[in-house]
């Protein structure tokens, strides 16, 4: 499978970069393409905890060639510490390439995400503050500042002046707080651009080529499709396109090219941030799986809201990513529940009116008030952690996996019980 496509299939944190290093032990180059330091991937190696928020997963392995593609956002502070830390624990970050096209996420964008969500008071979009949504707007509004700029320093300076007096201005006079000052961020930046330099490729070329000697290229998806700013459950959504499409323009291939999409998604339902959630748990069951799944932010700490699994937005996700296969991850955390609860569809009742959808509702006011319809399974007892085959799995955890199967209309390929490297079922 040359060019597969690694996407989150709910609200995020599905254990995306587990199974991109999973996967990526058989592969030469692993992609990011959307997305920035607000996803948060971690995997589990007989070397400890990695947690990745811009650096690609398949960094680990030396044959992979690791790509922050142009669709990223890159806070270059982030980036820097990121590799230290790394080459600090032996990895020398030698096949780390940039793209010169991804936006650079400068100090501002930080405070104004912070000062955004502080105006939206009640309303606020529960972000990681990390300056995402603000550098995807000046992306958009064409007053962003780019990896290359930084090749350039007069060209940064010139392009910092610019942005600085619009960005001070609406810190100081919209939000009324401290702008920043550009004589300390033009120093800041040079010494980031000292540091990165050496890593800035034309990163779509380089893909192109591997494609063409036919090697296998992943592509990493941040976030999940219910965070997605087209398809998700907007406004409460991340600023990108975590979908799979998104990887052909984030990363400069054409959609031929892509052959495999695999969706991750977790045995039940996590989100973190406001917005709706029709299969959220409160009490008891909710408590249960925090502690069980350690269902902690990897980026910002947050307790994560958890609930039974949604094959409605499962469904929805198989559709909007093409998914050829499924990866079921944190299966080992369903362990020891009587009854397992799956959503099938959703009851919406209005003015009387009463609706069923089996298919994601398409306006947010419905998804809103639409109450979960659960089929109910038997859990099983067992610890699970060591199942290394199909057959090792108890009976109900077998049936549970050809239920979302069925649902899903694609075949379940990788099944994980555990966060170690080894902890994987084979389908
Ligand atoms: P990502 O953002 O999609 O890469 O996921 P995160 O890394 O934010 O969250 C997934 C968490 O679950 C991490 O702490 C993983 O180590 C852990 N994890 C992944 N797969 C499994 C699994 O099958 N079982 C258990 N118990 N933990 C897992
Ligand atoms: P990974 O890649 C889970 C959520 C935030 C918030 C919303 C918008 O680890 O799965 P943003 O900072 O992007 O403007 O916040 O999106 N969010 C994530 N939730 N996992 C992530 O990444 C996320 N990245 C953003 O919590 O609700
Ligand atoms: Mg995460």
């Amino acid at each position: 499978m040359p060019a597969t496509v690694v996407v989150g299939t709910q609200w995020g944190d599905e254990g995306k970069g587990r199974v991109i290093d999973n996967l990526a032990e058989k592969s030469r180059m692993v992609v990011r393409f959307q997305g920035g330091n607000n996803a948060g991937h971690t995997i589990v190696t007989e070397e400890g905890e990695f947690k990745f928020h811009l650096v690609p997963s398949g960094i680990l392995y030396p044959q992979v060639t690791a790509v922050i593609g142009n669709g990223v956002v890159v806070d270059p502070r982030v980036l820097c510490e990121e590799i230290d830390s790394l080459k600090a624990r032996g990895y020398s970050c030698e096949n780390l390439r940039l793209s010169g096209n991804a936006h650079l996420i400068m100090p501002y964008h930080i405070l104004l995400d912070a000062a955004i969500e502080t105006t939206l008071g009640r309303r606020k979009i529960g972000t990681t503050k990390r300056g995402i949504g603000p550098c995807y707007t000046d992306k958009a509004a064409r007053i962003g500042i780019r990896v290359q700029d930084l090749l350039d320093k007069k060209i940064l300076r010139q392009k910092l002046d610019t942005a600085i007096g619009l960005k001070n201005d609406l810190l100081e006079k919209v939000y009324n707080s401290p702008g920043v000052d550009p004589f300390e961020v033009m120093e800041q930046y040079a010494r980031f651009a000292d540091e990165l330099s050496p890593y800035i490729a034309d990163t779509s070329l380089l893909i192109d080529k591997a494609l063409k000697r036919g090697e296998q290229v992943l592509f990493e998806g941040a976030q999940g499709t219910l965070l997605d700013i087209d398809h998700g459950t907007y406004p409460f959504v991340t600023s990108s396109n975590p979908i799979a499409g998104a990887a052909c323009v984030g990363a400069g291939v054409g959609p031929t090219r892509i052959e495999e999409v695999i969706g991750v998604c977790k045995a039940y339902t996590t989100r973190v941030g406001e917005g709706p959630f029709p299969t959220e748990l409160s009490g008891e069951l909710g408590d249960h799986f925090v502690k069980t799944g350690v269902e902690y932010g990897t980026t910002t700490g947050r307790r994560r809201r958890c609930g039974w699994l949604d094959l409605v937005i499962l469904k929805y996700a198989v559709r909007l990513s093409g998914i050829t296969g499924l990866a079921i991850t944190k299966l080992d955390v369903l362990s020891g529940l009587d009854q397992l609860n799956v959503c099938s569809m959703y009851e919406y009742e209005h003015d009387g009116a009463h609706e069923n959808y089996i298919d994601f509702p398409p306006h947010q006011s419905i998804f809103y008030h639409c109450q979960p319809v659960y089929q109910n399974l038997p859990g099983w007892k067992e610890d699970i952690t060591g199942a290394r085959k199909l057959a090792d799995l108890p009976q109900e955890a077998r049936d549970y996996l050809d239920l979302i199967a069925e649902e899903a209309g694609v075949p379940v390929k990788i099944v994980s019980v555990g966060p170690g490297r080894d902890q994987i079922v084979e389908v």
